[in-house]
């Protein structure tokens, strides 16, 4: 980073609960909160990844976050993964519902078996994590909901339907939610990330070609990066996003 990051002294030891925190967006999410000095807690699935973060972190800090392998459309072992955290590490301030997967699905072969593994990955675990998280946070005072939405909800993505219809419902569910935790002094709000460059989308479906137009359609005529996005989410766990609830924020470099 090239310049000094903000310090939020209310992220200090509060406990933050992250899914798909192992690697792209989410292993930055990882590392600033960590770096901020809160107590982080991930899962995913991809152990590599997340086993390298951890000894990156420990070199760099000396402490590192705690891991869990959580299969995220496993409603009751995530809900498991949740209670354990706030029985080990004290009760969640803020949860940020992260992962999701974004393979390409021809929509002539989506089947009802395909269509429910993509709810159940991509917006299932955000409602059920919400739910567990809630009821310590609400124990604790209050907290911080932060939900993954989408730039594709806006744009017109070839062979995206079920994760498209996924991110959309999240924006929803985020406004419903900060309704009904509202008054227990829970947070909730929608990150939109832009078209964000991590290896996954260079090794898939974005090269040269792709960037440049995705920068054409960018007021800001740059490469986004998770550490555009790590940011914004700090801000909305932070004491100083207190009023705010039922919002989106788009990190998109002004997409238009
Ligand atoms: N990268 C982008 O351009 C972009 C754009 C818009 C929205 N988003 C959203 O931002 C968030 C992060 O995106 P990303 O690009 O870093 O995605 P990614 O696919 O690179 O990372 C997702 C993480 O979630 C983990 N994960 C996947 N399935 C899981 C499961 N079943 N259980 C537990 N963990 C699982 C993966 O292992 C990975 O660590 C997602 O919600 C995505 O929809 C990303």
């Amino acid at each position: 980073m090239s310049y000094d990051a903000a310090r939020y002294p209310s992220l200090e030891q509060r406990v933050v609960f992250i899914t798909g925190g192992g690697s792209g967006i989410g292993a930055e999410l990882t590392r600033a909160f960590h770096r901020q000095g809160a107590r982080v807690a991930f899962v995913d699935i991809n152990d590599a990844a997340s086993e390298a973060l951890l000894e990156t972190l420990q070199a760099e800090t000396g402490e590192v976050p705690r891991y869990f392998h959580c299969d995220i459309r496993d409603v009751a072992a995530l809900q498991a993964v949740i209670a354990d955290v706030g029985q080990t590490l004290g009760p969640i301030h803020t949860l940020v519902n992260n992962a999701a997967n974004d393979d390409r699905h021809s929509w002539q072969e989506i089947d009802v078996d395909y269509w429910d593994e993509r709810m159940s990955l991509n917006l299932r675990p955000m409602f059920f994590a919400a739910q567990a998280a809630a009821r310590q946070m609400i124990e604790a005072g209050g907290g911080s909901i932060i939900n993954f939405g989408s730039i594709s909800v806006q744009m017109a993505i070839a062979d995206l339907s079920a994760y498209v219809t996924a991110k959309a419902a999240v924006h929803g569910l985020t406004r419903s939610l900060a309704r009904d935790l509202g008054p227990h002094r829970v947070r909730v709000n929608t990150l939109v990330p832009g078209s964000i460059i991590t290896e996954r989308q260079l090794e898939n479906w974005i090269g040269p070609e792709e960037e440049a137009s995705i920068q054409a359609r960018q007021s800001l005529k740059m490469r986004l990066e998770p550490t555009h996005v790590a940011p914004a989410a700090l801000f909305l766990a932070s004491a100083d996003s207190s009023a705010i609830s039922g919002q989106e924020l788009a990190v998109d470099g002004g997409w238009g």
